[in-house]
């Protein structure tokens, strides 16, 4: 039954492939649009603590629930912890095949602008067009909106296929480099901006007094999002890892990476947004509208080289969208191959087949079939989009992230746990009291307060 596991070639490509997890729509489209929803600064520190405090030590623990058995989520629970824990592992799965089924719609998106900014840049901006109405078009054509998010299921499928070394690691190690490159590229643009100094005293200059208690809890749940956490897709990188690589630095290069983007596209958006005059009344609304309204336009009318950076920028997303769709659908692969014994190409197909349902019913729900646009199981929530990803961003990854939390810190032995997290390779800056102490008690009691703010007053993240 059991086929020897495959490792990662190296600990760059380790590193990098987890990092492309994290790295994603998450970074560029959610992280901006909440910083500014919630006054930027203040949110923004608080933000860098929740990264520090919570982040930093679960994508550890999961980390080494991985290396530690070699086995993905279920199994690895279970040996790890205990038998009933497999269940755990089961929701994270369940979680990833939720979360895969509507990201691959937003992912489309992404696509269609790359060909659009393109075609943009070559031909000329149409002068009169409104952005704004042409998204509606696009959300509201349920063919080009099951084809966009086909193709980029296809494009993940074709990756998992090939297995994590030949696959997923050698896609990270072309992606990642060139998501550095267009970054710093469009970071140097957007700083020679008028509004950079504007947008940098917004993002960095703390005004406690704006802050929101909401805003806490919404920075405390996008830490789990934007680090793949709570699903075990850590689990599953970690169980690819040999056990004679270090963990605790792997963890901290892709904490620090994945904070680093982050900022770097609020830094991008802020500037286009604080040039334009009026921009700043204009933003606001939804997530996509900063990401697929506003900017399309601007790259042709305010950002220096917009020409050629408009159509880079959105490969950037496609990019990014990718190295986390791979890992998301990875988890649920693993999943068939380590627990029922399929092989990978017969995994991959039969996940990958079965997300996608979810995916066309998504990519319709945002108008072009009423049915599915329009019901609300969660208040103010229409539509199976915006019901996935609300049960997605609010239950099912703090319930996950939380019993993770719990199951490391309070039924693990300390012998267990430090055997894998401290040895030669561990950095100076680890201490492992303090580890054990944040898994015991701050991260439980912060992932704790989402799911009370959540079921008792109705705050929502998504
Ligand atoms: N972290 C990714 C982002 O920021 C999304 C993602 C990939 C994810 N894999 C995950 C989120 C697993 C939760 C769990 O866009």
């Amino acid at each position: 039954m059991s086929q020897p596991r495959e490792h990662w070639g190296s600990n760059v490509g380790f590193i990098l492939a987890a990092t492309g997890s994290a790295i994603g729509l998450g970074n560029l489209w959610k992280f901006p649009f909440i910083t500014w929803e919630n006054d930027g600064g203040a949110f923004v520190l608080l933000y860098l603590i929740c990264i520090l405090g919570v982040g930093l030590p679960i994508m550890m623990a999961e980390l080494l629930i991985g290396r530690k058995t070699q086995k993905s989520p279920v199994g690895a629970l279970k040996e790890a912890i205990g038998p009933w824990w497999g269940w755990v592992g089961a929701w994270g799965v369940m979680a990833g095949y939720v979360i895969l089924s509507y990201y691959a719609v937003v992912a489309g998106w992404s696509l269609l602008y790359f060909v659009r900014t393109v075609g943009w840049s070559v031909g000329g901006f149409p002068a009169g067009l409104q952005t704004g109405d042409l998204f509606v078009e696009v959300i509201g054509n349920g063919g080009l909106q099951s084809v966009l998010s086909g193709l980029f299921m296809v494009a993940t499928v074709g990756v998992v296929y090939f297995g994590v070394h030949s696959g997923i690691e050698r896609v990270a190690r072309v992606c990642l480099p060139i998501l550095f490159v267009i970054l710093v590229l469009l970071v140097g643009s957007a700083l020679t901006m008028e509004g950079a100094g504007e947008a940098l005293v917004f993002i960095f200059r703390p005004n406690f007094s704006e802050l929101e208690p909401g805003g806490i809890l919404e920075a405390l749940g996008h830490s789990f999002f934007t680090l793949s956490l709570g699903t075990g897709a850590m689990i599953t990188y970690g169980s690819y890892v040999s056990p004679d690589r270090s963990l605790v630095k792997a963890a901290g290069a892709i904490v620090f990476l994945d904070t680093l983007i982050a900022i770097f596209a609020t830094i991008i958006m802020f500037s286009v947004i604080f040039t334009v005059p009026g921009m700043t009344e204009q933003v606001g609304g939804s997530t996509a509208g900063m990401l697929f309204i506003s900017l399309p336009q601007l790259f042709y009318e305010v950002v220096p080289f917009g020409v050629a950076l408009g159509p880079m920028f959105y490969l950037l997303v496609a990019l990014a969208a990718l190295t986390s769709t791979i890992s998301l659908l990875e988890v649920v692969v693993s999943y068939f191959i380590d627990e029922r014994g399929m092989a990978r190409p017969r995994a991959t197909l039969v996940s990958g087949g079965s997300i996608f349902v979810f995916t066309v019913l998504s990519a319709l729900s945002f108008g072009a079939v009423p049915g599915l646009s329009n019901f609300e199981i969660f208040d103010g929530k229409a539509g199976v989009f915006a019901t996935l990803d609300h049960f997605a961003s609010n239950w099912a990854l703090p319930l996950g992230g939380l019993l993770i939390t719990l199951g490391v810190g309070w039924f693990m032995t300390r012998e267990a746990t430090e055997g894998e997290l401290v040895d030669e390779t561990t950095p100076g800056w680890f201490h492992y009291g303090a580890w054990r102490f944040f898994m015991r008690y701050v991260a439980p009691l912060a992932v704790a307060a989402i799911l009370i703010a959540v079921i008792f007053f109705g705050v929502d993240f998504s």
